[in-house]
């Protein structure tokens, strides 16, 4: 193991922010931010300290985001698509050689193993490139005429305005990143505030945003969301709320809002997603895919499995071989090599899964593995619940860590029941064999949920396939290509088919006096 001091050098202290295009000094109040891994003298590491800011610099950076718009005129919503691409491509060579330092600050600040820090660094990355090239195809497909009906159109994707960007610490940077970078490329002006946990991974990034896009189409700023998201979206300019967390959140936000009718709202939010576990399946391959559909990095992701459904006949089989492949499973530091199961990065959460265990086992639930529910200052080992009702906690509400309800069935209607009635409608994950069994359960899981996992957990990527949600899960959809349409709207420029009109268009294209009015192939 390596030590932690080999990992660590110094706190950052940072106290820059971006608006107007001007990385500013901050002077007022700041947030300490700490690691949940404990150092040798039992006390949270401190990592640095961010600008904790008020009302007055959520005005500023609302303000420098609409100048920025200014009301379509601005050089950034009218800009030619391959200028647009090109401040891109600088952004994302800035980024790349800030891989190490993310990483570590991944690690430190929410616990993310070394693999899959770097998996989501790079993921970031060939997100961009890929959204490039995405734009590229989509800008092609518009270089040209309709002609219907005696009108001839020239149809594009146009920007949406102000977004207000808002990820999550499970994914401070990717998910947060699979916002902005959509909604900039389509000529949106963007205010980005970190989540609360992920922050000063952001802080390396600051310069490449700012040398990258003109002034005020990035505005980055830290602090609290009450103390700052809820002024900015009071101001009633903000034009699209993108958000990837709680729907608490999500709600209190649009609440703020004093036009609800034309704020447009891309949202990921709360899954809960059930695996459904087949008698006829393949054991071994429903336990390695349940270990990293409920565990990986804790449970803490919103397409983790929440909740198992095992057919009554092979339950007992099931939770044997489940249970010794949970204890088997490795916790240890972020950069340890194997390490599978890292410290929770939010204070209190050990105790809020000891307390879902407690709750399970006080309504007749048994804690199956050996290991399950051993409780320290940053961790409770995972604990697998069995047999788990409708009415203990950990069923009602998504976990979002380390432990796992399962519950046996004998009927196929007991699950699709359950799923029918949850809130969330995101995936589910189905493992067996029999094809006369999973055709019709396909058939309907299909309605109830966005994506079925057939013998596989569920997953969010590849990032080119759509992710999104039914219910209380998601508004809107996120891929590559999806995204590019969520944060834009087509508009177009309709004339009468006539001698004068077209001789317009031909002069327009030929002198290319506007941005909108283009044929050009992108290469
Ligand atoms: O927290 C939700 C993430 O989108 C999950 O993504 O399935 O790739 O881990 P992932």
């Amino acid at each position: 193991m390596s030590t932690l001091s080999s990992t660590f050098q110094k706190p950052i202290h940072s106290n820059k922010y971006l608006i107007d295009g001007v990385l500013k000094q901050w002077t007022g109040d700041k947030t300490e931010v700490y690691s949940n891994i404990y150092y040798e003298n039992g006390s949270p590491t401190l990592l640095g300290s961010v600008p904790d800011m008020d009302s007055k610099a959520a005005s500023q950076a609302i303000n420098s985001a609409v100048a920025a718009f200014d009301r379509g005129k601005g050089v950034w919503p009218t800009m030619k698509v391959k200028d647009r691409i090109a401040c891109m491509n600088t952004f994302v060579e800035k980024m790349k050689p800030h891989r190490e330092e993310v990483v570590r600050l991944l690690m430190w600040e929410i616990g993310k193993t070394k693999n899959d820090a770097y998996k989501e660094f790079d993921r970031t990355i060939d997100y961009i490139i890929d959204t490039i090239e995405a734009y590229k195809k989509l800008d092609r497909k518009s270089a040209r005429f309709d002609n219907q009906g005696g009108i001839l159109a020239h149809i594009r994707r146009s920007p949406l305005g102000v977004v207000l960007c808002l990820g999550p610490y499970n994914y401070p940077l990717n998910e947060t990143f699979c916002l902005l970078i959509p909604a900039l490329i389509m000529g949106n002006t963007t205010i980005f505030k970190p989540a609360k946990l992920g922050v000063l991974l952001i802080t390396p990034l600051l310069k490449a945003f700012q040398e990258s896009f003109p002034p005020g189409v990035v505005n980055i700023v830290f602090g609290r969301g009450r103390k700052i998201a809820a002024p900015i979206m009071q101001t009633g300019f903000v034009d699209v709320l993108a958000l990837i967390g709680h729907s608490s959140s999500a709600v209190a936000l649009q609440d703020e809002h004093p036009f609800k009718n034309r704020l447009r709202l891309i949202l990921g939010l709360e899954a809960n997603n059930p695996a459904i576990i087949l008698p006829d399946t393949d054991l071994d391959l429903v336990v390695r895919e349940c270990i990293s559909g409920t565990l990986s990095y804790n449970g803490q992701r919103c397409t983790a499995l929440k909740v198992l459904f095992v057919h009554a006949d092979i339950v007992d089989e099931f939770n044997k071989r489940f249970s010794e492949a949970v204890d088997a499973l490795k916790f240890g530091l972020p950069w340890d090599d194997d390490v599978f199961l890292t410290p929770l990065p939010e204070k209190n959460k050990p105790a809020y899964i000891d307390g879902l265990i407690k709750d399970a086992v006080s309504k007749g639930a048994s804690i199956l593995n050996k290991r399950g529910g051993e409780l320290s200052e940053n961790y409770c080992y995972p604990a697998v619940l069995y047999p788990v009702s409708t009415d203990m906690k950990v069923f009602q509400e998504e976990q979002f860590g380390p432990v796992i309800p399962v519950i046996s069935f004998t009927t196929i209607d007991e699950p699709l029941d359950a799923i029918a009635a949850s809130q969330y409608g995101q995936q589910v994950s189905l493992f067996g064999n029999d094809t006369r069994q999973l055709g019709p359960l396909i058939d309907i899981l299909a309605n109830l949920v966005c994506r079925v996992n057939l013998n596989s957990a569920c997953q969010r990527g590849p990032d080119i396939y759509p992710f999104t949600g039914r219910k209380n899960s998601a508004v809107g959809t996120l891929s590559v290509f999806d995204a590019l349409r969520s944060f834009s709207i087509r508009s177009f420029v309709a004339t009468k088919d006539n001698k004068n009109n077209k001789e317009i268009l031909e002069k327009l294209l030929a002198s290319k006096d506007s941005n909108f009015i283009t044929t050009d192939y992108l290469l």
